[in-house]
């Protein structure tokens, strides 16, 4: 019950991005046995995105930072929350970003997303500039091209599953859309995330694991040039967190979704083909996909900063 593409979908995926079986299908089919039967064609850790059907067909990176930063406040009271970001995510890519408490998480994830605005520096999604934007072009641009996934799941419980799904779309407006296409979206999305039969549903009568799937089907439902997700397992248990997880890596895996997420999870982190460090406000270091023991012990090291980095061997391979 994962993010399954129609047949179709999963030859044209095969032809274009070619070879099946390569070693790394399997690397995917542990998560929460949603992906087993997806014949995953791609690379892990790769963005394919033009081979992903529902990837846009933009060549543009999902997300570009440069030399952002944010400060609060002023003079002596001055807060840097961020000091200075570069940042280029290929769309198709799966981003974790963790760092200590205060070190910058929230601030990058919301200047990323255009729910703020950075004091200096340029954010591009897809390919435009967003810094210039007043507040209605911003809303627009969050309706149309992006995703959300909050850790307090944020569905409307007097909407239907049906109508939660639905409601990106309503807000974005038609484009083209009959109201039997946008049913017939939802629809799928739902079956995607394990919800078949459940749209009409009201969201008190889901769990909280079953919540944040109709959540991140409402986040998807626009093909959105990238979904930000904070927290998006903080209020689950570790078997729901890991298949929300699994969903989220299926959704860049079949259906080239980008997704940018924060956690303080080194386990949720373990999902994503890169993690991002934060510390005071920088890119301090990065980690490509890795097992949740490696990336809790680079947390370790930023939070003990006094301390001397452990060693790294470099013979640790043999
Ligand atoms: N609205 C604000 N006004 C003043 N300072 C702020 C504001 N928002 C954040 N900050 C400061 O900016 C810095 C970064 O905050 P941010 O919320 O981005 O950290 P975080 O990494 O998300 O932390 P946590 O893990 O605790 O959520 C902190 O020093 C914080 O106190
Ligand atoms: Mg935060």
């Amino acid at each position: 019950m994962g993010l399954r593409r129609n047949k179709r979908q999963a030859e044209q995926h095969t032809q274009q991005a070619g070879q099946p079986g390569q070693a790394g299908q399997q690397e995917y089919a542990g998560h929460a046995g949603y992906l087993g039967h997806l014949g995953h064609a791609g690379q892990p850790g790769q963005p394919a995105h033009p081979a992903h059907p529902e990837a846009a067909h933009d060549a543009a990176p999902a997300v570009e930072l440069r030399s952002v930063r944010r400060q609060y406040g002023r003079g002596s009271a001055t807060v840097h929350a961020l000091r200075g970001i570069d940042l280029t995510l290929p769309r198709g890519s799966f981003t974790a970003v963790m760092g200590p408490s205060g070190s910058g998480k929230s601030t990058f994830l919301q200047c990323a997303a255009g729910l703020d605005l950075p004091t200096e520096g340029s954010v591009r999604l897809g390919g435009t500039e967003i810094t210039g934007m007043n507040e209605n072009q911003l809303t627009e641009l969050r309706r149309s091209r992006l995703g959300f996934v909050f850790q307090a799941f944020n569905l409307l419980p007097s909407l239907t599953v049906e109508q939660n799904v639905l409601l990106p779309m309503r807000l974005a407006g038609t484009r083209g859309r009959t109201a039997a296409q946008a049913q017939a979206r939802a629809a799928d999305l739902l079956a995607r995330v394990g919800l078949e039969g459940k749209g009409g549903r009201r969201p008190a009568e889901l769990s909280g694991g079953q919540q944040q799937r109709v959540a991140i089907a409402r986040a998807l439902v626009t093909r959105p040039d990238v979904v930000f997700a904070d927290e998006p397992t903080g209020a689950l248990d570790t078997t729901t967190a890991t298949e929300v997880l699994g969903l989220l890596r299926s959704a860049v895996d079949t259906l080239g979704a980008t997704v940018v997420m924060v956690t303080h999870d080194p386990a949720a982190a373990a999902h994503a083909d890169q993690v991002l460090f934060l510390a005071d406000g920088l890119i301090c270091d990065r980690l490509p996909r890795s097992p949740a023991t490696a990336i809790a012990a680079r947390m370790t090291a930023l939070t003990a900063p006094s301390k001397p980095a452990a060693p790294r061997y470099a013979g640790a391979a043999a």
